[in-house]
């Protein structure tokens, strides 16, 4: 718990992978496994009272492995939950990440017909999650799930993925990622953006008043949903090679190259922020913690340092949208938990070998459908709301080779055209993960 004026926390009751942040370097491992047998199933949650991680957030190396189970609607169905309580969770939760592909773009190459199977079908049932600063560690904390689930038939094993933190720091395009994170009220996470209020306990954790005041809708029994977070992941491979290409073909010489690169995603590999450094990379201001992400858009809302178009500034356009007044941005934030999987393209290689690579995007907030599906269906994959309509996210809009990029300059803006995709999905799910106490209810169910 937490004093002040802080919302309390009930932080012991909470699992951490959402607020906890994630150590750097990290390796992990992400397993899902399929519950034929109720009790078996009931049996796995019980054992994994005591493999998951839950208290204070805590971001030091020492603190060792952290261990996150989450489940799916179909999940929840084989553990016998009962249908008025599954009912109450949200729309897009019962229906799974599959059911909304049109919405949600992934379409041709991201089609879930082309999806890594089991991703995207009703045979996932449990996701688990294992992350830590080292190998060691993350042998143990790896161990700890595999006694969890071993040896009790009618659970299965039928995925996994390892990830880990390329040598670079970076994610495979040669980004820094993850650093825009909201602040939440009560966590104990440091403060991210000292010009930006922390938001409400309750965008992030349900049982919580949230930005509107209100508690975000809650599943029931009580004891089920509160302290519980809604949890996406999606597997995205990245063209790193197209990138490149498409960079090459596009610049004049390699700082230029850097530099559309740099207003492709509103910041430089570094993770310099363009709006503070618009000119160059300042990989100082990318590595410092207090000032890489102290910044709004408002003195550049035309975006000459940093496009409206680029990644971070749609993802999250901080004050850009206050003049329009239709937007509250804080009712979209999000927490990021994404890690890097598969093998770094070697600098400078612009041939693709084949190899897969990218991201396991992870989303941990209250509110699916506007929070993750908001951002990625209108400020992602539309431009109505930075008016250009036609123009998609550059980094991860879904496009069928003819997309395009505007950079505003003076005197005339840059726009950057057949722009082919980057990044393509290759499955997904939507979670939930229960707090401590709805852990044990789901163990005792009786039905
Ligand atoms: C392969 C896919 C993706 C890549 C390579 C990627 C890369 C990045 C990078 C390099 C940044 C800037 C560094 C940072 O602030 O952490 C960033 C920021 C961000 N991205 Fe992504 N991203 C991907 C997909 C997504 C998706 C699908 C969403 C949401 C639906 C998303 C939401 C965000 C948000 C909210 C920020 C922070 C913006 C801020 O607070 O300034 N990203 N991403």
């Amino acid at each position: 718990m937490t004093g002040g004026h802080d919302v309390a926390l009930d932080l012991d009751d909470i699992q951490s992978g959402a607020l906890h942040e994630r150590p750097s370097p990290y390796v992990g491992q992400y397993v899902l496994l399929r519950i034929d047998d109720r009790a078996a199933g009931r049996e796995l949650v019980r054992r994994l009272l005591s493999v998951v991680d839950h208290g204070r957030p805590s971001s030091e190396p020492r603190h060792g492995a952290w261990v996150t189970v989450a489940f799916t609607y179909q999940g929840l169905k084989a553990l016998g939950v009962p249908n008025d309580s599954l009912d109450s969770f949200a729309p897009e939760f019962q229906q799974g990440m599959a059911a909304r592909a049109v919405e949600l773009g992934d379409v041709g190459e991201s089609s879930p017909a082309r999806w890594e199977k089991p991703l995207g079908s009703p045979e996932v049932h449990v996701a688990l999650a294992a992350l830590s600063p080292d190998a060691a560690r993350l042998q143990a904390a790896v161990e700890k799930m595999r006694r969890a689930h071993q040896e009790l038939s009618g659970v299965d094993v039928i995925w996994a993925q390892d990830c880990y933190q390329l040598p670079t720091g970076r994610t495979s395009f040669g980004f820094k990622d993850g650093i825009g994170q909201p602040t939440v009220e009560g966590s104990g996470m440091p403060p991210s953006n000292p010009k930006e209020k922390p938001i409400k306990a309750g965008e992030i954790i349900l049982g919580y008043p949230d930005e509107t005041g209100e508690l975000p809708p809650m599943p029931s029994p009580d004891v089920l949903g509160r302290n519980g977070t809604y949890i996406v992941f999606r597997k995205l491979h990245t063209k790193v090679a197209a990138y490149r290409q498409y960079l090459r073909a596009k610049a004049a010489n390699r700082e230029e190259e850097a530099l559309l690169g740099a207003k492709m995603v509103g910041r430089w590999q570094s993770g310099a922020p363009l709006v503070l450094a618009p000119e160059r990379d300042d990989p100082k201001l990318g590595a410092d913690r207090r000032r890489h992400n102290d910044f709004l858009y408002a003195d550049d809302l035309r975006g000459l340092k940093c496009p409206a178009g680029a990644h971070a500034r749609r993802a999250n356009p901080r004050d850009a949208l206050d003049a329009e007044g239709s937007v509250n941005v804080r009712l979209h934030r999000m927490i990021r938990r994404g890690t890097s999987y598969g093998p770094a393209l070697p600098e400078g290689v612009l041939e693709d070998d084949g190899a897969e690579r990218g991201i396991i995007f992870v989303f941990a907030g209250a509110h699916l459908k506007r929070q993750f599906e908001f951002v990625k269906t209108q400020w992602l994959n539309d431009g109505i709301f930075i008016g250009a309509p036609t123009e998609k996210d550059p980094l991860v809009g879904p496009r069928d080779g003819a997309g395009s990029f505007t950079i505003p300059t003076q005197p005339i803006r840059r726009r950057l055209q057949q722009m082919p995709p980057f990044v393509v999905t290759r499955g997904g799910e939507y979670c939930f993960a229960p707090g401590l106490r709805a852990m044990r209810w789901l163990a005792e169910l009786q039905t």
